[in-house]
């Protein structure tokens, strides 16, 4: 493999665990810049956003993803804000393959309210904040080299297994 997969789109798309699998197929190293991010300033997501606020995360996820970009190709998989600036998409399309993983307001609605911590989603009507987000953001993701929707009860195996096979 030459280039990376990098992959976007939503929270709750599965990005994280689709794209830990997809990589050990693959036997590539696996990235996921939101981890990256926390352990580089050993705080939480919701700490960062909540101490140094959203500007602050944003430049250090840029920062982060130039970084995992420049090394060894493998998959990285990236937080849901992260394609939406021009000098990112720009960065992946230099060096790797994006990949949007799209599915079901539904099916992200579903999974982010069992993991109710997302601050961008600390608002008083979170699935409103959320679709909102997915109409804004849907035609920017719409850029990735590659679109791949993922049906609601199938299993991460499954699911990058099947990835997998649209990519080849
Ligand atoms: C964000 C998504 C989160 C995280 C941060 C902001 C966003 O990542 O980067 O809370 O702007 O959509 P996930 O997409 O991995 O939840």
């Amino acid at each position: 493999m030459t280039r990376h997969i990098v992959l976007i789109g939503m929270m709750g798309a599965g990005k994280t665990a689709i794209g830990l699998d997809l990589a050990r197929r693959l036997r590539v190293p696996f990235k996921d810049s939101d981890a990256e991010i926390e352990a580089a300033a050993a705080m939480s997501i919701t700490e960062i956003f909540a101490r140094d606020g959203e500007a602050f995360f944003r430049a250090r996820e840029a920062q982060v993803l130039g970084r995992l970009l420049a090394g060894p190709p493998g998959v990285i998989s990236t937080g849901g804000g992260a394609w939406m600036r021009p000098e990112n998409r720009q960065m992946v399309a230099a060096r790797g393959l994006s990949v949007w993983l799209n599915c079901s307001p539904e099916t992200l609605w579903m999974r982010v309210r069992q993991r109710p911590t997302r601050p961008l989603l600390q608002t008083a009507d979170p699935k409103g904040t959320l679709l909102r987000l997915l109409e804004e953001r849907g035609p920017v993701y719409a850029l990735a080299d590659a679109e791949f929707v993922s049906q609601a009860g199938d299993s991460i195996e499954a699911t990058s297994g099947r990835l997998l096979t649209q990519l080849r």
